[in-house]
């Protein structure tokens, strides 16, 4: 089938070639001329440089966005206008009036909205929320999440609405609680916009049981890259190398380290899979998958984050 692609750079070129790969005709839209070169030469894309002409294109039912976060908001109403089914990469938008218009109008118009929240289909989460509901690590205590590399300065990307998107969701994805008490701190050593933050809350447990508390380290300054979590329990604590796939669970008692089998997937593969499934065959979606009303979620998360964190910086 056709499918288009508008935003080519960095992760629009990796579902182009994913969608390559699974068979599919691929129109490419980018303002940079050698990235529309490179889809064409390496996946015999078809290149446009204005995006309208693909919204256009009535060949063309299903599309991903991956421009920058700033014009998610405006290319994703224009594109479920034009009638498109559209997987929006991360964040939805980057405030909650923009995402609930997108939700709204996905709605309205019956279309496929889902949401680059790829960790939902990585066989590791998958993992250890089957291991912690099952309660394998006996009641959760904590859960420290650590998401670092060295980045150059980004002077149009906020630290806790790009990458802060995963750690956000991926709790939101095993625990199904909402956080209340959100403290965030975080500073920008080499510019104006935040690019170092610590976010803490509690998840809550609505039953009544008690909450979970969480520390989540986002940095744009590490050189060590780190995408992992420790989940402590009273009875075991798990580390979880999220991309790598692992699981080691320690037990508390014993000090015994088990390795968890894990078959490692192609995230972003099962990903538009599953987009292309749900757009083919209309199916109803529903948690855990990415779709408006999850992510909608996530970017009140971090709107609140944001809030605390500037009316604390403002204070000092
Ligand atoms: N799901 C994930 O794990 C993941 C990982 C990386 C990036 N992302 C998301 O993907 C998006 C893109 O990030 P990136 O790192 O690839 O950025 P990038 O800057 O490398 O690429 C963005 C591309 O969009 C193009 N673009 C901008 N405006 C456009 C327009 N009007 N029409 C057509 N093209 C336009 C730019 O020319 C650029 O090539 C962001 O929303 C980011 O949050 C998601």
């Amino acid at each position: 089938m056709k499918v288009g692609v508008i935003g080519v750079g960095y992760w629009g070129k990796k579902h182009v070639d994913e969608y390559f790969q699974l068979g599919h005709d691929v129109a490419v839209s980018d303002l940079s001329d050698e990235n529309l070169q490179f889809c064409k030469l390496n996946y015999n894309a078809k290149p446009v440089k204005d995006y309208h002409d693909i919204l256009n294109d009535n060949e063309i039912k299903t599309i991903s966005i991956c421009t920058p976060n700033s014009t998610h908001h405006k290319i994703a109403l224009e594109s479920l206008n034009a009638g498109k089914n559209i997987l929006l990469e991360k964040p939805l938008a980057t405030n909650l009036k923009d995402a609930d218009e997108i939700v709204k109008l996905a709605n309205e118009k019956n279309l496929v909205l889902i949401v680059g929240h790829i960790f939902r289909f990585n066989n590791a989460i998958k993992k250890i929320k089957e291991l912690i509901h099952n309660k394998n690590l006996g009641r959760i205590y904590t859960v420290n999440i650590s998401w670092t590399n060295l980045e150059p300065i980004f002077p149009d990307r906020d630290i806790l609405f790009d990458l802060g998107v995963h750690p956000i969701d991926i709790l939101d994805n095993i625990f199904e609680r909402m956080p209340k008490d959100i403290i965030c701190t975080g500073e920008g050593f080499r510019q104006k916009n935040v690019e170092f933050a610590i976010i803490n809350y509690h998840l809550v447990d609505s039953f009544g049981g008690k909450d979970v508390f969480v520390n989540i380290e986002l940095s744009w300054l590490n050189p060590i890259r780190n995408r992992k979590m420790i989940i402590v329990g009273s009875e075991k604590t798990a580390l979880v190398d999220c991309v790598l796939q692992k699981i080691q669970l320690i037990n508390n008692h014993s000090g015994v380290l088990e390795d968890v089998i894990i078959t490692p997937n192609n995230t972003i593969r099962d990903e538009l899979n599953f987009f292309l499934d749900v757009s083919q065959n209309k199916r109803h979606i529903t948690s855990p998958i990415p779709n408006g009303e999850v992510a909608r979620r996530i970017v009140g998360i971090i709107e609140e984050s944001h809030l605390f964190l500037t009316q604390n910086n403002n204070k000092n």
